[in-house]
């Protein structure tokens, strides 16, 4: 079983205090981190291991080693063997470290029962798989009680580094730090972590994408998972941003459904590579989203009608080892338009000529609406409008397109939340009589969507389209119908 371990970080020993002890009641470990305590001295270590010292791991990270350390070695060395006197279950101490320190410290710990975690962090990089290889061996040699290797994950393909490094150890740490490795911290049960690493509270954290152990825990029902938990997620090159795994997490777990379902951030350059690794550790789908809706076609097996209509999916599928697209924007699109309007002859824009737009298109297309297409390329509108056969105008002309439309319909990225204050439509070409949909969720009220209610327009938030689509990838993945009520419940929650 895969420990978690909350990590404390705190500039005051009665800070550190508190936290831990609050800590200790939550998770199975705790670790403190020595090095971020303003002069912190050998006297405040029993201040800090006062309550269950078996179940705290004691660091003080050097300045070197990426932590915040700045004393000598000498004194440095002098905390770790103090907290081993009071009793700490375990010391983390760099393989950086001298040889003899860490052997020292290794025989000192021995005597007293502490548990010794020979650590190597790399804060920039993620090695390629031989060297990390070669650095477990190194620390091996030494014999400790537990093997730590933390590293910089540059890409989201680095995190299949530590899984494979993973394989066949035992008491060994493995992690990939930052956004692009949250995978190695959500799915360390899965894949044999001795130990995966949160923090106690959000802005708190002791290493870069430790998650708090309240999403760990309570989002992500680590304590739940186990070898067979199957893995789903939403491919996205800003997907940290996404918030439908508020969505569909609780509701596995209201099911009794043994997933996990998480963000995976994926530049268009390592896709390619991430559907491999996805294809070769079985994952069991995905959510797919901007902008890889219609290049991720290219990695895959096979598309259903629609989807191959649409040219484009937002649902990945894994049945008996074929990978299959499928399309649920598009009812999501209809069901959220439907809250609102009817569609038949309304006269419908769409902003946008991507993924996104395609499926809308489709649907706008399928209800008898009248499409015209503005996108910021207008050789994409033009072929979109070509093969969809609708029209298509230059975007220069949006004022008076929209005077003319029904329904306007953004469906790029814009206003989302890297450029919240953007919108491609400025609030004086609004004129009250257009219903203004936004795909965009986050956040709620995008600047297009605040535009088109100070001008009297009808809205719909991208959250009513999120949660439709959510209702089609659920049945996809799962075969079971979500219950609407619960899962508006869960979507007004994404308000707060
Ligand atoms: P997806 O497949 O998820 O819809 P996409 O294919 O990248 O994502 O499509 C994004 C859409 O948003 C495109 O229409 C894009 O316009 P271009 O075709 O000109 O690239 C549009 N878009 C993205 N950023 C934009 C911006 N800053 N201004 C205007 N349009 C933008």
């Amino acid at each position: 079983m895969t420990k978690i371990c909350i990590s404390i970080v705190a500039e005051t020993v009665e800070s550190i205090y508190e936290k831990t002890k609050t800590a200790l009641r939550l998770a199975d470990l705790v670790e403190v981190r020595l090095d971020h305590v303003r002069d912190i001295k050998k006297e405040d270590i029993i201040k800090i291991l006062v309550k269950s010292p078996e179940n705290i791991i004691v660091a003080c990270r050097s300045i070197s080693c990426g932590g915040n350390y700045g004393g000598d070695e000498e004194s440095r060395m002098a905390l770790l063997f103090e907290a081993i006197e009071r009793g700490a279950g375990y010391i983390d101490i760099e393989i950086e470290s001298s040889k003899q320190d860490v052997m020292e410290i290794i025989s000192k710990a021995k005597e007293r029962k502490t548990k010794i975690i020979l650590s190597h962090h790399d804060f920039k990089k993620t090695p390629k798989f031989n060297e990390l290889q070669k650095s477990y061996d190194e620390m091996n040699s030494f014999q400790p009680d537990m093997i730590k290797i933390a590293t910089f994950a540059e890409s989201i393909n680095d995190c299949f580094k530590i899984f494979e490094l993973l394989k066949g150890k035992e008491n060994f740490i493995a992690i990939a730090m930052g956004v692009r490795g949250w995978m190695t911290r959500i799915l360390a049960q899965k894949y044999g972590s001795a130990i995966t690493y949160a923090s106690l509270e959000p802005g708190n954290a002791s290493a870069p994408g430790q998650i708090t152990f309240d999403e760990l825990v309570n989002l992500y029902d680590f304590k739940g998972q186990n070898k067979d938990t199957k893995v789903l997620g939403v491919i996205g090159e800003h997907a940290e941003n996404s918030k439908s795994k508020f969505l569909h997490n609780p509701n596995f777990r209201r099911l009794g459904l043994n997933y996990v379902y998480f963000p995976m951030k994926v530049r268009p350059s390592e896709l390619a590579e991430f559907m491999h690794n996805f294809r070769m550790l079985g994952f069991a789908g995905s959510a797919v989203t901007v902008p890889h809706k219609e290049k991720i076609v290219d990695f895959i097996d096979g598309l259903d009608e629609t989807a191959e209509k649409i040219g484009a999916t937002n649902t990945l599928v894994v049945r008996e080892e074929k990978i299959l697209g499928f399309n649920t924007d598009y009812i999501g699109a209809l069901e959220a338009l439907k809250e609102k309007t009817s569609l038949q002859s309304k006269k419908a824009l769409v902003i946008g000529a991507g993924g996104a737009a395609r499926a809308i298109i489709y649907a706008l297309k399928k209800e008898g609406c009248e499409i015209t297409i503005v996108n910021r390329t207008l050789d994409k509108a033009k072929a979109l409008a070509e093969e969809f056969e609708t029209d298509c105008d230059e975007i220069s002309e949006l004022r008076q397109l929209i005077r003319k439309s029904d329904i306007i319909i953004n469906t790029t990225s814009v206003g989302m939340n890297q450029n919240p204050e953007e919108s491609l439509v400025p609030e004086e070409f609004f004129t009250g009589k257009q219903i203004v949909m936004d795909i965009v969720y986050n956040p709620i009220e995008t600047k297009l969507i605040r535009y088109a209610r100070i001008r009297g327009c009808q809205t719909i938030t991208g959250d009513r389209m999120l949660m439709y689509q959510a209702i089609g990838q659920f049945k996809h993945w799962t075969g079971k119908n979500l219950d609407i009520d619960q899962i508006n419940e869960d979507a007004k929650k994404l308000l707060e």
